[in-house]
């Protein structure tokens, strides 16, 4: 399959699993599940359950190893997004096009569709499954805490608030980005290395590598799209970045050395996957989308 089917084949994939096990509207209180529903079907790439899916198959998993795993991950970072936006962080408006969570609801509510959301990614990686042993589900549900909390995602993001109108060394900027985006695409390439039932120490630590390289790749091409991309083709505002001050790439080396940068990175990731079969040029193809892309 053409590299965009697969990406759009996987994202149908990725959608159905995460409308399948997101609560219903008919109990309780509906604005909180509007909220949860906004949140997951608004949009976004799906870059998190593709890798998820991607690395699975090329180890020569079956699709549905790797389906709560890529519904988890995506629900972890939708979460993400949610609270990223609220005005206590970055205090954005506009997100896939649409009015962030607490702009459509309230602060409130978007607070608690993203602890939900949180919540109902681990409840995923606990249904029984058919697929693998509950150690490898345990391994599953560790390592997306482990890239989420305060050894993760989260850790990156107080860093980022933190910084916040200070120059940042090029060694503290890395490290900001490797917590608060690469910690959880490198969970979702292991995620999916490990739903595959991937055993190989070795193999294991070649795909931590890429996914490690493509983490930053893609939050420096993050930084650089703040500055160069269109809000209507972003969808979230251009310009958000230095607008709030934020301690970025293009910040400390400019637009070009940070290109450069993510340029690097690109290669890095390829050369950790030397080795390897023709079944992983998807991971091959998907580190060049990931610098490419427009938004
Ligand atoms: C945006 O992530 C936030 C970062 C970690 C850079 P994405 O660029 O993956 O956002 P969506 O999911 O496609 O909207
Ligand atoms: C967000 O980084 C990283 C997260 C953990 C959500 P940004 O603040 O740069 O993400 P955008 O640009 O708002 O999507
Ligand atoms: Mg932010
Ligand atoms: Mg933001
Ligand atoms: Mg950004």
């Amino acid at each position: 399959m053409e590299f965009e089917a697969r990406l759009e084949a996987y994202r149908q994939r990725v959608d159905e699993v995460m409308l399948r096990h997101l609560p219903t509207r008919s109990a309780g209180c509906t604005r909180l599940k509007d909220a949860m529903h906004y949140a997951i079907t608004n949009g976004g790439k799906r870059v998190r359950p593709v890798l998820v899916y991607a690395t699975g198959e090329a180890i020569g998993a079956k699709t549905a190893c790797m389906d709560m795993a890529a519904g988890a991950v995506e629900m972890l970072h939708a979460y993400s997004l949610v609270h990223d936006d609220l005005p206590a962080m970055d205090d954005d408006d506009l997100r896939r096009g649409k009015p962030t969570c607490h702009k459509q609801f309230d602060e409130a509510t978007a607070i608690l569709a993203g602890d939900a959301l949180q919540a109902l990614a681990f409840t995923l990686l606990s249904h029984p499954s058919p697929h693998y042993d509950a150690q490898t589900q345990i391994r599953l549900i560790r390592t997306l805490g482990d890239a989420s909390g305060a050894a993760g995602m989260a850790e990156g993001q107080a860093i980022d608030l933190e910084a916040v109108g200070r120059q940042l060394s090029l060694a503290e900027l890395e490290n900001m980005h490797r917590h608060k985006t690469g910690a959880l695409i490198r969970a979702s390439v292991l995620m999916g290395a490990i739903a595959a039932g991937e055993t190989d120490e070795t193999l294991l630590n070649k795909l931590d590598s890429y996914a490690a390289a493509i983490g930053l790749s893609f939050q420096i091409v993050d930084d650089v799209l703040d500055i160069t991309g269109d809000t209507e083709i972003l969808g979230k505002p251009q310009g958000s970045d230095i607008a709030r001050d934020k301690p970025t790439y293009p910040a400390l080396l400019g637009l070009d050395g940070a290109k450069r940068h993510a340029m690097k990175m690109h290669e890095q990731a390829l050369a950790h996957l030397q080795d390897l079969p023709s079944s992983f040029d998807i991971l091959r193809d998907l580190s060049a989308y990931i610098i490419e892309r427009s938004h």
